[in-house]
C-alpha cells in the first residue's frame, strides 16, 4: 500500500512539472514515505532525516515527511526533528500540490482524518511498472488487533465506490496492463458505499475485463473469510490460487491476547475449505514471534502450524510495541534473544519447507509474467508464477510485460530457475 502511494505522490508531483532525481543531493523537494508499523522502520526514518540535517545546511531543500509516521506523531514530528518542513498523513495526499506552492518559511502539518473517500483520478497515478498495477479498494481498518498501529495511522475503514475501481482497471487494461493486485487492510470486509454489493461482486466485475489475466488481492483476514470466496475464486477464471492469509501466531491463547478474531483451529479449517475448493492453492503468511506473555509452548505451536499448512512464503517478525497500541500497555515480557531465537527458528523450518516445496517444481513448467530484466545479464529475467514466487529464467527474446512459460531447472528456498519454453501471445 505504500507503494501504491508513493506512486500518487509522484503523479501528483509530475502533474506539477516536478521530475525525478536520482540522487538526494540533486534534488530540490525530498518526500520521505514512512512506515509505521514496526520500530525498526521508523528508525530508518530519523536516520536518514540526520543525512538531511547536513544536507540542508549546505543547500536550499524542501523535506516532507508523509504516511504512517507522520499520522502517528503530528506536530510532535517537526518539533522533534526541525529538518522537517511538513508532515502529512495518508488520507491528505491530495493536498501536496497546495503543500509545494507554499512560498512561506512555515511549517506544514496535514493530519486531518477525512470521513469520505477521497479519489485520486488513474491517470494521476505514476506507476512505476507497466504490467502489473495496484488498485486500491479500501483503506484503513477496523480491527484493532492488540500490536497493530494501522488503525491509529489510516484511521476507519472507508471504502472505495466499485464504479471507480472498476473504472480505473478498465483504462489500466486498456494501457496494457496484464495483472492488477486490489489493495486493502482488510479487503474481505469491502462493500461498495454506493450500493453495498460485497467484495465477491467487485471480484467478479474485474473477472468480466477484457486484457486483464490475472487478479490478486490482499490482505484477506481469516476471521472474515467465507466459502462463497472460494467458490468465486474457484469460477472466476482470472483469480491466481494464492493467497496472503496472515495467521500471527499458531497459539489460541496468543491470538485471542492479539484480539484477532479467530483460534488456531479455526484457522486451519479456513486453510482446510480453500483447499477443498481449490487444491491448487498457494498460501503465503505473516508471523509474529515474542509477542507479550507468549510461552515456548504457544511459539512450538506456530511451528506446528508452519509444518501442518506449509506456506509457500512466510513474512516473520519479532513484536514490536508500537505507540497507542493495546499490547504497548501490558509488558514487553519476552526477552530480546528469545525473540531472535524464535525468528530463526521460525525462518530455518519455513526454509525447509521452502526447500523441498520448490525442488518438487523442478522439472515441471510454470506459467510466468516476465516483470524485470537484470542489469549484468542480459538474457537474464524475472517474473513471478501464479503462486507468486520469483522465476528468473534465461530468454534469448525480450518478453518483458508478457507471459511465458518457463522450465523449472533448479531452485533456491526463495526463487525459482529455469529456462523459456515458449512466449504465450497475449490474448
Ligand atoms: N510488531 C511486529 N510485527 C507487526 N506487524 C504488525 N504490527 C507489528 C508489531 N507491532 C506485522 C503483522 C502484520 C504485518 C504487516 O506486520 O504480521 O500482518
Ligand atoms: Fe493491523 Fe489487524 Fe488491521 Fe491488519 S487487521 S491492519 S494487523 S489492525
Amino acid at each position: 500500500m505504500n507503494e501504491n502511494d508513493s506512486e500518487r505522490i509522484s503523479g501528483l508531483l509530475r502533474d506539477e512539472g516536478a521530475q525525478p532525481e536520482d540522487s538526494l543531493e540533486d534534488s530540490d523537494i525530498i518526500i520521505i514515505n514512512t512506515c509505521a508499523v514496526r520500530q525498526k522502520s521508523e528508525e530508518k526514518l530519523y536516520s536518514l532525516l540526520g543525512r538531511l540535517g547536513d544536507l540542508k545546511r549546505k543547500k536550499n531543500i524542501t523535506v516532507g515527511v508523509v504516511g504512517c509516521v507522520a499520522q502517528l506523531y503530528r506536530s510532535g514530528l517537526i518539533e522533534e526533528k526541525p529538518v522537517i518542513d511538513f508532515v502529512m498523513g495518508p488520507d491528505n495526499y491530495g493536498q501536496i500540490q497546495d503543500i509545494l506552492a507554499n512560498q512561506t518559511d512555515e511549517k506544514i502539518v496535514s493530519t486531518r482524518w477525512r470521513r469520505e473517500w477521497h479519489e485520486v483520478p488513474s491517470s494521476k497515478v505514476h506507476r512505476k511498472r507497466k504490467t502489473s498495477a495496484y488498485a486500491t479498494v479500501m483503506e484503513g481498518c477496523d480491527n484493532f488487533c492488540a500490536y497493530c498501529v494501522v488503525p491509529f495511522t489510516r484511521g476507519r475503514e472507508k471504502h472505495r465506490p466499485e464504479r471507480h475501481i472498476l473504472e480505473e482497471i478498465r483504462q489500466l487494461a486498456r494501457e496494457g496492463y496484464l495483472e492488477i493486485q486490489l489493495l486493502g487492510q482488510n479487503v474481505n470486509s469491502y462493500r461498495d458505499p454506493e450500493t453495498g454489493f460485497s467484495f465477491e461482486h467487485l471480484l467478479k466485475g474485474v473477472n468480466r475485463i477484457e486484457g486483464i489475466q490475472w487478479i490478486r488481492f490482499l490482505t484477506s483476514h481469516p476471521k472474515d473469510l467465507p466459502a462463497s470466496l472460494a467458490r468465486t475464486i474457484k469460477e472466476a477464471k482470472k483469480i491466481c490460487h494464492q493467497l496472503h492469509l496472515p495467521l500471527q501466531s499458531g497459539s489460541s491463547d496468543v491470538l485471542e491476547k492479539m484480539n484477532r478474531g479467530y483460534t488456531k483451529e479455526e484457522y486451519l479449517e479456513k486453510i482446510q475449505m480453500l483447499r477443498s475448493f481449490l487444491p491448487d492453492m498457494s498460501f503465503s503468511t505473516d508471523i509474529i514471534v515474542g509477542f507479550p506473555g507468549e510461552t515456548e509452548d504457544d511459539f512450538e505451536q506456530t511451528i506446528e502450524v508452519l509444518k501442518t499448512v506449509r506456506f509457500t512464503n512466510i513474512f516473520s517478525f519479532r513484536y514490536s510495541p508500537r505507540p497507542r497500541t493495546a499490547a504497548a500497555k501490558i509488558e514487553d515480557s519476552v526477552p530480546f534473544a528469545v525473540k531472535r531465537d524464535r525468528l530463526l527458528a521460525v525462518q530455518d523450518i519455513q526454509k525447509q519447507i521452502q526447500l523441498e516445496h520448490n525442488s518438487s517444481l523442478i522439472g515441471k513448467t510454470e506459467k510466468v509474467l516476465c516483470i524485470g530484466k537484470s542489469k549484468k545479464d542480459h538474457r537474464r529475467y524475472s517474473g513471478r508464477n501464479e503462486a507468486y514466487q520469483v522465476v528468473n529464467f534465461h530468454s534469448d527474446l525480450d518478453v518483458i510485460g508478457q507471459f511465458v512459460d518457463v522450465r523449472i531447472t533448479s531452485c533456491g528456498p526463495y526463487s525459482l530457475h529455469g529456462e523459456i519454453q515458449e512466449l504465450i501471445e497475449k490474448s
